[in-house]
């Protein structure tokens, strides 16, 4: 009883094969209840596989998969009305409207009683009540999502890239409908891409790489493990600091807008390149030190890159 309260997924040892490629290698870890549980990786990483694995859609190869502490390949009937789910690219009905979409799902998994109302409020689609799908944003269609996972009420919520293809604003409004529904206490699996996602929601987050965990802890445990060195950026440097600071023995990214940045292991490193550069007297208009993010940790961890959109990080490095 006490494990069912405290992981509401365990999975064990669980491999899923496509003929010879092994997409999912022997992945384990659980799921807390209450938790934003994020899986980061990059295209192809297997992030989907495992999700409609567990979420009972996919049959593994190997391994072992419980949700509610049953295991999802005997006891669907059990606690399929448990979770609900937004697949990856979710779409509807163009020509329904937002309410006639809820109204539609929910018949449709039987939810009689869904709070239709409540769950426009919650995805904050008051507004676009009578709005058919086809004219709502991408931003406001994911909301929709969002609602319609919920309609039955769910303990526990899968939401495979929920923000992909969002606009930064549009993504942060989904952020803010996510942070809503880990307060009213679900349970939320997301998957994503962007770094920047997994670390302001995630209370965990297990880097995916070629179907491998690379890594699972807090976004603050990660870096501080993984990453653990200070980026210095000096802005608008003029081109002979690099020089400069090579001979130190650092090793200078330089971007198109003259900025460059250095990979410290020491915080009297900082001291020293200053005292250097100031010494040559060449000029730079501002400077930065900072503890590296979550994309840095990624980008160690797994020599791939997060998506071609996403700006910052160590780039052409
Ligand atoms: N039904 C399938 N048949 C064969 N191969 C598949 C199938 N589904 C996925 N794959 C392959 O398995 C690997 C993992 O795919 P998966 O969709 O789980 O990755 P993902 O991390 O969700 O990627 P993305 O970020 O692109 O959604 C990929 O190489 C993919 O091409
Ligand atoms: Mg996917």
């Amino acid at each position: 009883m006490t494990k069912e309260i405290e992981h509401v997924i365990e999975v064990e040892h669980l491999t899923k094969r496509y003929g010879a490629l092994l997409a999912v290698n022997d992945l384990s870890f659980t799921v807390r209840r209450g938790e934003v549980f994020a899986f980061l990786g990059a295209n192809g990483a297997g992030k989907t596989t495992t999700v409609e694995i567990i979420e009972t859609i996919r049959t593994p190869t190997s391994g072992k998969v419980c949700l509610f502490g049953l295991d999802v390949t005997k006891k669907k009937r059990e606690f399929i009305h448990r979770i609900g789910v937004l697949p990856q690219g979710f779409n509807s009905f163009d020509r329904i409207t937002v309410r006639e979409t809820l109204q539609y799902y929910a018949r449709l998994f039987g939810c009689r009683n869904a709070d239709l109302d409540g769950l426009i409020a919650l995805a904050d689609l008051k507004d676009k009540t009578h709005e058919q799908f086809h004219k709502l944003s991408g931003g406001l269609k994911q909301r929709l999502g969002i609602a319609v996972a919920l309609v039955n009420d769910p303990e526990v919520v899968f939401l495979d890239e929920p923000t992909t293809g969002l606009d930064p604003h549009a993504r942060r409004e989904v952020w803010a409908v996510l942070l809503d529904l880990k307060n009213k206490g679900k349970t939320i699996f997301l998957t994503t891409h962007y770094m920047e996602e997994a670390e302001f929601l995630a209370d965990r987050v297990a880097i995916l790489s070629k179907g491998r965990i690379v890594a699972l802890d807090s976004p603050g445990h990660l870096t501080e493990s993984h990453a653990n060195y200070l980026v210095l950026t000096l802005q608008a440097v003029e081109e002979r600091a690099s020089e400069i600071i090579r001979k130190m023995g650092f090793a200078p990214v330089q971007d198109n807008h003259r900025n460059i940045k250095v990979r410290l292991e020491r915080a009297d490193d900082v001291q020293k390149i200053l005292n250097a550069i100031q010494a040559s007297g060449a000029t730079f208009r501002g400077l930065d030190v900072r503890k590296p993010n979550l994309e840095e940790v990624f980008l160690s961890l797994t020599g791939e890159a997060g998506r071609e959109d996403h700006a910052g990080g160590w780039g052409a490095e």
